[in-house]
């Protein structure tokens, strides 16, 4: 049974600074509920470290696996993903959690190889949210390396795990994902529109969008059919200075690439270390590079 607390108000600023001390000190109100390509499990202490001190509501407009959101679980976040099927996951688990496990378990029950593909090849389409999150949830689950990937038609394409046992779920994690969820405003809308929006003065927001690749072979752009290109990233670029303009506290991650450093050099750039533990070929495992982008001045909000 899952316990949800009935209001969506933003929590006070001094609610939010105490948020953001637990998750600094450890303590994470929930966690990710998929593997996703990109997640900031590792990286959220580094990237909270320099939250604004005061702040009205928190923002994430490209909430994928949700690390951050969830680890802070603030009532009032605004969440957002152009993900439909992620999108999804996240309203049947706080909707209907009984029946989400129930499918999942029958999925679980029937998991090879062969079943995976089956599963594959179903069209979403036709399905109920509830069907549709499950196989959402057993795709990443059972496919390789917690990967979402997309073809030019928007089909999953990612091949088996080759994992005999995946574990689906976690009922305390999807509980705790659940509450957070019920105490949000979660939305499925492309990033600038979201923020158009949204967001307000006062905010404090974190971007994480799909990076810019570091070589030919870096292809994590794929997260839906649309793809997030060059232009896309200068757009993005130019909506941030917009968001510190308007006096919102915006913090960015990208990789770490001459493009980063042109796109972000009048605001201010943060070198950080990260271990990387999904990769589309194998290749580049361990330290690399990424940047933290954050507004030169605390714009009146105190960090
Ligand atoms: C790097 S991942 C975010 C990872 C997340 N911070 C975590 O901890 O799991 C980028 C996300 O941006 C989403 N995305 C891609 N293009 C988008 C767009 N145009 N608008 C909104 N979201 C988008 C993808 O679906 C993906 O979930």
């Amino acid at each position: 049974m899952v316990v949800r607390p009935a209001i969506r108000t933003p929590g006070t600023a001094a609610q939010n600074r105490q948020a953001v001390q637990a998750v600094l000190s450890g303590h994470v109100v929930a966690a990710p509920f998929v593997k996703w390509a990109g997640g900031k499990r590792k990286l959220m202490r580094t990237i909270l470290s320099y939250a604004p001190i005061t702040f009205e509501r928190y923002l994430e407009p490209f909430l994928g696996g949700g690390a951050l959101a969830l680890a802070l679980g603030i009532p009032g976040m605004l969440l957002n993903d152009v993900n439909g099927d992620l999108i999804n996951a996240y309203m049947v688990i706080s909707e209907f959690p009984v029946a989400l496990t129930t499918e999942l378990d029958r999925l679980k029950a029937l998991h090879s190889e062969e079943f995976y593909y089956f599963v594959r090849a179903l069209n979403p389409m036709g399905m109920t949210p509830v069907e549709q999150a499950a196989r959402f949830i057993y795709l990443n689950k059972a496919g390789f390396n917690g990967l979402y990937r997309v073809n030019r038609a928007g089909q999953f394409n990612v091949p088996f795990g080759h994992n005999p046992n995946p574990s689906l779920y976690d009922v305390m994690v999807l509980q705790a994902v659940a509450n957070v969820v019920a105490a949000s405003t979660v939305s499925c809308l492309p990033y600038d529109q979201f923020l158009r929006q949204n967001a307000r003065q006062g905010d404090f927001i974190y971007l994480d969008p799909p990076y810019i690749p570091v070589s030919e072979y870096s292809d994590f752009k794929r997260y839906t059919k649309e793809q997030f290109r060059e232009d896309d990233q200068v757009r993005l670029a130019e909506l941030y200075t917009e968001l510190v303009q308007l006096g919102a506290y915006p913090i960015l991650s990208n990789s770490h690439t001459p493009m980063t450093l042109e796109l972000y050099g009048q605001h201010k750039i943060i070198e950080v270390e990260m271990t990387r533990s999904i990769n589309s070929v194998g290749m580049g495992r361990g330290a690399i590079s990424e940047v933290l982008v954050l507004p030169r001045s605390d714009n009146g909000i105190q960090s």
